[in-house]
């Protein structure tokens, strides 16, 4: 058994500058002391999407009282952490810097050893957070603003790419859907709230990627199909039937390539573990959970999806990502660097320099 880890964790690599404080107890169980999340919507909301300046500025601004603000809804001290877990990348790396720095700081002041955490390493361990145990090896699906991917995660920093967007992200798709709808940024919630109550079926949209046989995805094509009907729209009903339709065809491509990703594992492993999870913003999408939750079932796959407050961006999963690191014997210098791009699957990306997964910018 490993010793048990009260890791600090800090997040800034996009819009929220975030810190949290997760106890990893010595048996894996996991609870969260505190998580707390400064939106900078409002700053960002005129421009229509995140820009990297405001937002780095806004964190230097923030990020010392939304860390101490952590440790005291935690009721911890600096002299009660066993480790500083900061994200180092992928995202906009003025704002990456900002909450590195400081978890440099901390971990230089207090003598704690640093883990520099790959943002993706967050959200794949994120459904982990919520009551549930979830073992290695499973399958994710991550979806967010600047992601989407299907990997086979088979431990700590052992993450295998099998599919990935060869354009817009979805969680970016439904933001930028949702602008030509009229909606705020960000786009998904309010895209979510609109299609309530909409008939999906008075819109037809083209499914992408038909008769492909891998697991990539693809979105622009249904982003122009879009934009050209919400052009043409006069009612308010014929609004929300056209965000209805957009979002069951988004979670349509999401259940289907997690399809055929769950088919090929089964086939290829008939005897392996079958587990399923769904990570990052999108995640928080009731219509593509409850979409990816019957896929899995009928593979007989478990299903796992984060606690809402867990889906979108937030340090509780940064500092878990820190302490499954430390509780592995693995931490970094001070020396870490700030990195604007850093896949999850490091081998993939070098054998496939088309695909560009751990790219995350600006999701205007
Ligand atoms: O994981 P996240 O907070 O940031 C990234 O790492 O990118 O994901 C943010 C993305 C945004 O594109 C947002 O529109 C989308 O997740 N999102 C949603 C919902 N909540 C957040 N998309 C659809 N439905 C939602 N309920
Ligand atoms: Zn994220």
């Amino acid at each position: 058994m490993t010793p048990e880890h009260t890791v600090l964790g800090i997040e800034t690599s996009c819009d929220e500058t975030a810190a949290a404080v997760v106890r990893r107890r010595a048996d894996g169980g996991v609870e969260v002391l505190s998580s707390v999340v400064a939106s900078q919507v409002a700053e960002h909301a005129p421009f229509g999407g995140v820009v990297p300046e405001i937002a780095a500025r806004a964190h230097v601004e923030t990020i010392e009282a939304i860390v101490e603000r952590a440790l005291g809804e935690a009721g911890v001290s600096y002299g009660g952490l066993t480790g500083v877990a900061a994200t180092a990348g992928p995202g906009l790396v003025g704002g990456v810097m900002v909450g590195l720095s400081f978890g440099k700081a901390v971990a230089l002041a207090r003598d704690l050893p640093l883990v520099a955490v790959n943002h993706l390493e967050g959200h794949a361990v994120s459904a982990r957070l919520g009551a549930e145990r979830i073992d290695y090896p499973f399958l994710l699906l991550l979806v967010s603003g600047g992601h989407c991917q299907l990997l086979h995660v088979a431990g700590v920093g052992e993450a295998r790419r099998i599919g990935s967007t060869i354009d817009d992200a979805a969680g970016e798709a439904f933001d930028k859907i949702a602008k030509t709808l009229g909606l705020p940024y960000p786009g998904g919630p309010a895209l979510e709230a609109l299609a309530e109550g909409g008939d999906a079926t008075r819109f037809t949209l083209p499914r992408m990627l038909l008769g492909r046989k891998d697991c990539d995805f693809s979105f622009s094509g249904l982003k122009t199909a879009a934009a050209r009907l919400a052009e043409g729209l006069t009612t308010e009903a014929e609004r929300r039937d056209l965000a209805a339709a957009v979002q069951k065809a988004i979670a349509g491509q999401l259940a289907e390539k997690s399809d055929r990703a769950m088919k090929a594992q089964v086939q290829a492993h008939p005897k392996g573990a079958r587990r399923f999870v769904v990570a990052g913003g999108v995640a928080a999408n009731r219509a593509v959970r409850a979409r990816l939750q019957a896929v899995a079932e009928m593979n007989g796959f478990s299903f796992s999806a984060p606690p809402l407050a867990y889906c979108t961006d937030n340090a509780a999963m940064i500092a878990l990502a820190g302490a499954e690191r430390l509780a592995a014997g693995l931490s970094d210098t001070l020396d870490a660097v700030a990195r604007p791009r850093w896949p999850l699957d490091e081998a993939a990306a070098a054998a496939s320099p088309t695909h560009l997964p751990g790219r995350k910018g600006a999701k205007a």
